[in-house]
């Protein structure tokens, strides 16, 4: 069984939701994207949703506790023995504390931070082309990862979807507020030695192999 918790930290449209969804595919393995709780929240229209919106639309984080109420919803939920990935979560040096009281509740710790790294216009050209499915939330690109019938997606078959907040103002805005308050965040695991870096510009393919290198040294 896979015990680690693992998360993944980069700026927007790195690449971070692909791999975590087919990780999470190959080994059998939860994970909780906190993007995706949101948007959910927000289709749903629950007092979260509600409150969460204005933050999601203008690319600001949402407030740290209401993201740590919903991760702790989500991981306690779990069997105690169980690893997971977070993917986009934790975000702020805050988080990051805030997740590890919650793992020490439940006798876990996070084992490994993925920090993804890329060029700036190489991630926007990802994001604007970038294609959903509303209903089990994997994400396709136009180009680089189509569906294999006309904006349908694979699994569900439903029409895929933009997001809101994938035009260039505000994955700009998303690009900035991840610089100005991702840095501590990355110390913070860099002093528990548990930080790796992987290049997340080369294939979907490629990124993923590494990263299974890096789970299978883990386990
Ligand atoms: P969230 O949904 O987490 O968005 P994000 O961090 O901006 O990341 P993205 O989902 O845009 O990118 P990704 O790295 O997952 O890329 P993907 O794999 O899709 O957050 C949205 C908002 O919610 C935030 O702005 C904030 O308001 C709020 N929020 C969320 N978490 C929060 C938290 N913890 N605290 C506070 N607020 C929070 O790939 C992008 C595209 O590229 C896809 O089309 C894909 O097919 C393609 N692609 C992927 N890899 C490759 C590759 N190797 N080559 C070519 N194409 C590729």
């Amino acid at each position: 069984m896979f015990k680690s918790v693992v998360v993944f930290i980069g700026p927007p449209g790195v690449g971070k939701g692909t791999q975590a969804s087919l990780l999470a595919d190959s080994f059998s393995i939860p994970k909780f994207a906190t993007g995706d709780l949101l948007r959910e929240a927000l289709k749903n229209k629950t007092p979260l949703g509600v409150e969460a919106k204005n933050y999601m639309d203008s690319g600001k984080l949402v407030p740290d506790q209401l993201v740590l109420n919903l991760i702790k919803g989500k991981i306690s939920a779990l069997d105690k023995e169980t690893g997971f990935i977070l993917d986009g979560f934790p975000r702020t040096l805050s988080q990051a504390q805030g997740l590890d009281e919650i793992l020490l509740t439940l006798c876990h710790n996070v084992s490994l931070a993925i920090e993804f790294s890329m060029d700036e216009e190489e991630r926007i050209a990802r994001l604007t082309g970038r294609r959903l499915c509303p209903n089990c939330q994997r994400t396709y690109h136009i180009l680089f990862a189509p569906p294999k019938k006309d904006s349908l997606c694979d699994y569900c078959s439903v029409q895929l979807v933009q997001r809101a907040d994938d035009n260039e103002e505000v994955i700009r805005k998303r690009s900035a507020v991840y610089w100005e308050t991702t840095e501590p965040l990355l110390n913070y695991y860099r002093q528990k030695n548990i930080l790796k870096v992987v290049d997340a510009s080369s294939s979907i393919e490629n990124v993923f192999s590494r990263i299974k290198h890096i789970f299978q040294e883990l386990n």
